[in-house]
């Protein structure tokens, strides 16, 4: 008996940085469940215009990291440069999809950037300035509603598909640690996750949930934000203890799950931190 969840869905993969992005984690268990994955990462490109050596060498360097990981973890999975910031990068890319007749059966949103946290500091927001503001919302929580524009304009998102991004419980609550304009990105975030359910669920039949993680120090973007300390309190309040990037990947796996009729829902993967006072 084939008690594997897929067979042969592609899914893509966004926001792999390294072998410790909780995306990598998803990929994992898609395959390990006999789905396919594409995998997307930042990196320089020819719509990438005026940047200064700096940010061309950090894109670069992000693209050969992100390639190395997904080379060594994934083995052999196709991959591309995809920059939410533009919106040629987000439409060229839907457009090679349509090019080579792929359709996706989902995608997996696990992207976010916010440069008022620096060093596990972040600023307050009243001194937060209005492209920090607006950079952290197009990054984090517009780019779900844009991509998944280019996804249906070029027609290769699959009837019935799913997205899943991933969020945090400081969409709803004040955090004890530093997370505050990306906070209001992530309530943007779960709102938008609610509008497309509605819209794309009529649409075409496709799902759009959120799941909201503990925090997890293993990858760069967690890695620059918390304390070992912060991990700490979340996993003694938590009755369960933080879950892990594993716990994540299985309800990830479960929101893909082709025919299921789940879309619109925040869920929590976070050992229950969330039902404390
Ligand atoms: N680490 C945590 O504690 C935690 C907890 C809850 C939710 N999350 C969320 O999980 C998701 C993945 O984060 P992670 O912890 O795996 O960190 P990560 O650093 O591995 O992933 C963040 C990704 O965002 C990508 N990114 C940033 N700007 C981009 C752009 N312009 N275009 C395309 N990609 C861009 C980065 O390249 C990177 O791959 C994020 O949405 C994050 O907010 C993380």
């Amino acid at each position: 008996m084939n008690t594997q969840i897929f067979n042969g869905e592609i899914f893509l993969i966004t926001g792999i940085a390294d072998a410790n992005s909780l995306a990598m984690y998803v990929a994992k268990e898609i395959i390990a469940n006999g789905g396919k994955v594409i995998c997307t990462g930042l990196g320089l490109s020819s719509f990438h215009k005026g940047l200064s050596e700096k940010a061309q060498v950090f894109l670069q360097r992000s693209y050969s990291d992100f390639q190395l990981a997904v080379q060594q973890e994934l083995g052999h999975t196709p991959t591309a440069i995809l920059d939410v910031s533009l919106d040629e990068s987000m439409e060229a890319f839907a457009l090679g999809l349509s090019e080579q007749g792929i359709k996706l059966n989902g995608f997996l949103h696990a992207i976010a950037m916010d440069k008022t946290i620096r060093q596990k500091e972040v600023k307050p927001l009243l001194e937060v300035t209005k492209d920090e503001f607006a950079d952290t919302m197009e990054i984090s929580a517009f780019s779900l509603v844009r991509l998944s524009h280019f996804l249906v304009k070029h027609n290769v998102l699959a009837e019935g598909a799913s997205i899943c991004s991933i969020s945090y419980i400081a969409a709803a609550k004040v955090t004890f640690h530093p997370y505050r304009n990306i906070s209001i990105a992530k309530a943007a975030l779960e709102r938008i996750t609610v509008e497309l359910a509605d819209e794309l669920g009529r649409k075409q039949g496709v799902r759009v949930n959120a799941v909201r993680f503990s925090p997890y120090m293993g990858s760069k973007a967690g890695n620059a934000t918390l304390h070992e300390n912060d991990l700490q309190i979340s996993d003694e309040v938590s009755p369960l203890g933080n879950a892990a990037p594993l716990d994540l990947a299985r309800e990830v796996v479960h929101l893909f799950r082709p025919g299921t009729r789940i879309t619109g829902e925040i869920r929590h993967v976070d050992g229950g931190y969330n039902i404390m006072g």
